[in-house]
């Protein structure tokens, strides 16, 4: 009997090509993919870290999950990826329903390791790897909409930013083979993929022999003219200029960056352990915004981090105001267990502050993001449509070369064509747009 497994994905996007190369490992191995957890003999979730809240809701989901089987005695309960990695054996214990823990880098050990697991033996294994990039996994992209993919081009992190777990989970920093890259790209190509979004913890870190992330990025869109490149994600430390060249000058390279900032404040930035301060970020602000005159930033920021004064707060407040992100996602910060900070640092501010000054970043930010949509009203823009609107199924939705979402008129049969869009109307969230008007 071929037996059948399930994968749940959280978290980030690199897992959800983690979750890619597992399916594609394990189908390789014979098993079978199914899309309901009722019908698996094993049920994999592909965990995040990155916060509390994360691994609450993912423990939950396993109870959940492990209620499967009372009907079905034979079914194996996985955790997969950053929280098996984290919490390792302390997972066993806490949830007796699990028999197998796997962190990032054993994922080609899968089908050997799930053959060994019965009633009396659970399996574990966290082993990290300074080389694993599966870069000969070619990802099973069971979830896509055939038009956008991402390409994990680099693995692990070696930044250690204080707050952050995602060096210990994810391990060292490893760059994939150029040509593996490329002949991935090149297969999507074939396959009638338009949209390619390379994924690493730091993409601007990736050197391959020769290869830097510059040159990736320009070899990619010379070769594939008819493809759009996005990336994410950028450590402004290592955003240099030769990449902001290459996106100023190559169509599809799309105008837009994720470029998180974490806070506005030099001693809090300092305590993160960043290696930049404001002034240097604000630096290559200017430089994009120079260079490329249409492009959009988006950005992380943490509010309430060990120390944050109610100053170093108007300063996170005073940045957004000078960036003007299009976009940002904002968390309050949450200590992660062996990170440096919460060895180094007391978890000072109080739940009360934090949730206050996190209302006051994300109100903000809903202000900036209107006021720029607003400012996109008349404006046409190439949309590469991905699907049908959620909201209404007369309308089609795609994202512009900044990244933002517009909705229109339409049917599926322009779906993965790139149209001319105008922008007649917005929501701090969404552009609204027409595609017949006067040329
Ligand atoms: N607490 C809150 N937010 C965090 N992030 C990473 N670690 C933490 C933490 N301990 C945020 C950062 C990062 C994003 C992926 O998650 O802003 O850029
Ligand atoms: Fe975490 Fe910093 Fe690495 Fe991003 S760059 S994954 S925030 S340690």
């Amino acid at each position: 009997m071929m037996k059948t497994f399930y994968i749940e994905t959280y978290g980030c996007q690199m897992n959800v090509v983690d979750s890619e190369i597992v399916a594609s490992i394990l189908i390789r191995n014979g098993l079978i993919q199914t899309y309901n957890p009722q019908d698996a003999d094993i049920i994999l979730l592909n965990t995040c870290s990155i916060r509390e809240n994360a691994e609450m809701r993912i423990k939950s989901r396993i109870k959940q999950l492990g209620s499967f089987k009372k009907t079905n005695p034979n079914l194996r309960l996985g955790i997969i990826g950053c929280m098996a990695e984290n919490l390792k054996e302390k997972l066993f214990v806490e949830l007796p329903q699990l028999d197998l823990l796997a962190g990032p880098d054993v994922y080609r050990l899968l089908p050997e390791i799930l053959k060994q697991i019965n009633d009396e033996n659970k399996i574990i294994n966290t082993t990290l790897s300074k080389e694993e990039t599966y870069a000969d996994v070619l990802p099973f992209r069971y979830d896509s909409n055939g038009i956008s993919a991402y390409v994990s081009i680099m693995r692990g992190c070696d930044n250690f930013c204080s707050y952050c777990v995602v060096p210990y989970t994810r391990g060292r920093e490893r760059s994939r083979d150029a040509s593996s890259i490329i002949n991935e790209v090149l297969s999507l190509s074939e396959n009638g993929f338009k949209e390619i979004t390379l994924l690493g913890q730091n993409v601007n870190s990736y050197h391959y022999r020769d290869i830097d992330f510059p040159a990736l990025i320009s070899l990619l869109a010379k070769n594939f003219p008819n493809l759009l490149f996005r990336f994410t994600t950028s450590h402004p430390k290592d955003l240099s200029i030769e990449l902001i060249e290459a996106m100023a000058s190559f169509p599809n390279i799309a105008k837009s960056i994720h470029l998180p900032v974490q806070s506005g404040s030099n001693e809090v930035l300092k305590r993160m352990n960043r290696k930049y301060t404001r002034d240097d970020y604000l630096e290559k602000v200017y430089l994009l915004r120079r260079l490329i005159p249409d492009i959009t930033i988006s950005t992380d920021i943490i509010c309430g981090f060990c120390g944050e004064t109610e100053e170093d707060h108007l300063q996170t407040i005073d940045l957004m105001k000078e960036v003007n992100y299009f976009f940002a996602f904002m968390f309050k910060y949450n200590e992660r267990p062996n990170t440096l900070a919460a060895k180094k640092y007391a978890d000072d501010v109080t739940d009360d502050i934090k949730s206050r000054r996190l209302k006051e970043i994300i109100d903000l930010q809903q202000k900036i993001s209107y006021m720029l949509n607003k400012q996109d009203i008349g404006k046409i823009f190439k949309v590469l449509v991905e699907g049908i609107s959620k909201k209404n199924e007369k309308e089609i939705f795609g994202r512009n070369s900044q990244n933002k979402v517009i909705v229109f008129a339409g049917d599926l049969t322009q779906k993965g064509q790139f149209v001319d869009v105008e922008v007649t109307n917005c929501t701090s969230a969404t552009l609204i747009g027409r595609q017949n008007f006067d040329k």
